[in-house]
């Protein structure tokens, strides 16, 4: 097996942080499908029939290099599209400088899987560029329009009866998620944040994934109980988040790719069966 090492380096000269990928065997991880619950509704009581479904879908990194985090974001949204969710509820960050980009052999495609088809179609254009902040993430979480700075202006409106998925897509460190303009996210920002939500009464849960290096330290320890947020993420504290689909792995990307399509994690709930067979329902 060959490794396939990526280092990123923050601000801070002692935080480097790696991701790698590995081998994808058959059932390497079972998630808790807490998302097809997300998209499928509560089967017992008709929750949609009062409350709104909204997405946060934000990858945190540019570049070609870092190709598997947008592809991860653009293929998120085809799921939250097909589950159901209204463009108007599902709010995008993403660079956007992948599908036209030089190194990219198929142009004005995304893909997230070595036979995956395009999923960078009809992405809405949120937050793009000089945009992907985490002054606009926080503000659209919060649903507060004058503290955003350009983009489409979307926000998380939402009221108490709706339910609201995130998923970030990154890399990170030990209390911190990387941003592709400075300055990065901090857990005691994020907790801070996701507590004024509550406290503003307007969700009724918070389904929250995270994909990163050391994604664990984000929550561990941080988010109170009580909040209705439920969390999961790609590692612990202290270890590494995985990418896949890489050079030289198998599965492998079509040749012609020299970067990875996707992360472990992410593709472990993205590619679930039972996500697929709870859309089918729909
Ligand atoms: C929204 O953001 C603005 C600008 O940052 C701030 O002054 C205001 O207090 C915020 N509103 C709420 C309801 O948090």
């Amino acid at each position: 097996m060959i490794q396939y090492i990526v280092g990123v380096s923050l601000l801070l000269v002692s935080l480097i942080i790696t991701v790698e990928s590995r081998e994808l065997a058959d059932d390497v991880l079972k998630l808790p499908s807490q998302v097809s619950q997300f998209i499928h509704g509560d089967e017992k009581k008709d929750v949609d029939s009062v409350g709104t479904r909204w997405a946060v879908l934000i990858a945190g990194s540019s570049g070609y290099w870092n190709y598997r985090h947008q592809a991860d974001v653009c293929h998120a949204y085809q799921i939250m599209k097909k589950g159901g969710l209204k463009d108007e509820n599902i709010i995008i960050f993403m660079y956007d400088d992948i599908a036209f980009n030089e190194e990219n052999p198929r142009q004005g495609v995304i893909i997230n899987n070595p036979r995956g088809e395009d999923v960078y179609a009809g992405v809405p254009k949120d937050y793009t560029g000089d945009q992907v902040t985490v002054g606009n993430f926080l503000a659209v979480l919060l649903g507060n329009k004058t503290a955003l700075t350009g983009g489409s202006g979307k926000v998380v409106d939402s009221g108490p009866d709706d339910r609201i998925f995130v998923y970030y897509t990154d890399h990170g460190g030990p209390g911190v998620l990387g941003m592709p303009n400075n300055p990065y996210l901090y857990a005691d920002d994020l907790i801070d944040t996701l507590k004024q939500k509550h406290a503003s009464g307007t969700y009724k849960s918070l389904v929250f994934y995270l994909e990163a290096c050391e994604s664990g330290s984000i929550f561990e320890g941080l988010l109170p109980k009580g909040l209705n947020i439920y969390a999961t993420t790609a590692s612990n504290a202290e270890e590494s988040s995985w990418g896949t689909y890489c050079p030289g792995e198998y599965p492998s990307p079509p040749p012609e790719y020299e970067t990875c399509l996707g992360d472990l994690y992410s593709i472990a709930w993205m590619e679930d069966r039972f996500v697929y067979s709870s859309l089918l329902k729909i």
